[in-house]
C-alpha cells in the first residue's frame, strides 16, 4: 500500500505544479516501498538523492513563476522552501553518515513535510496566479 495518495484536495490549481506535486508524492511512495522491502543503501541512497534534486528544481520553478508574476508573499514562501531544503539535506547527511535503514519516522516526516507545505503555502498562490492568467 502506498504511503500517501494524491488527492484533489492537494490541487493548487496550476497544472504544472499539480503535476510536479504528483511526481513528488510518487517519489516519496517509491522511497517508502524500497524501505518496506528492506532495500539497502545502494537503492535507498539514489532514490533519496533523486527526491531531493527534484524538490530543488520544483522549488526553483515555483519561485520563478511567483517572481515573474509579482507574488506578494514570495519572501515567506521562499523562506519555507529554504527551511524544508535544510531539513531534507540534514536528513540526507544523517543517512549518508549512519547508513542506517530509513525508519517509518523518517517517512512520516517526509510525508508531512510535503503535505503540510502543499496544503499551506502552495495553496495560497493558486488564486493569485490564476488571477494573472496562469492555470
Ligand atoms: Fe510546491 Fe512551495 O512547493
Amino acid at each position: 500500500m502506498a504511503l500517501m495518495d494524491w488527492s484533489p484536495a492537494f490541487s493548487v490549481n496550476v497544472r504544472q505544479f499539480d503535476d510536479q506535486h504528483k511526481k513528488l508524492v510518487a517519489m516519496v511512495n517509491q522511497l517508502h516501498d524500497a524501505m518496506k522491502v528492506g532495500k539497502g543503501s545502494e537503492v535507498l541512497g539514489p532514490v533519496l538523492n533523486s527526491l531531493i534534486s527534484y524538490t530543488a528544481s520544483h522549488f526553483a520553478d515555483e519561485e520563478r513563476l511567483m517572481q515573474q508574476n509579482g507574488y506578494p508573499d514570495l519572501a515567506r514562501h521562499k523562506a519555507e522552501h529554504d527551511k524544508l531544503t535544510r531539513q531534507v539535506l540534514d536528513l540526507q547527511k544523517q543517512y549518508q553518515t549512519t547508513k542506517s535503514a530509513l525508519s517509518m519516522a523518517v517517512m512520516s516526516f517526509l510525508k508531512d513535510w510535503l503535505v503540510n507545505h502543499i496544503q499551506g503555502e502552495d495553496k495560497k498562490y493558486g488564486p493569485f496566479l490564476n488571477g494573472k492568467g496562469v492555470a
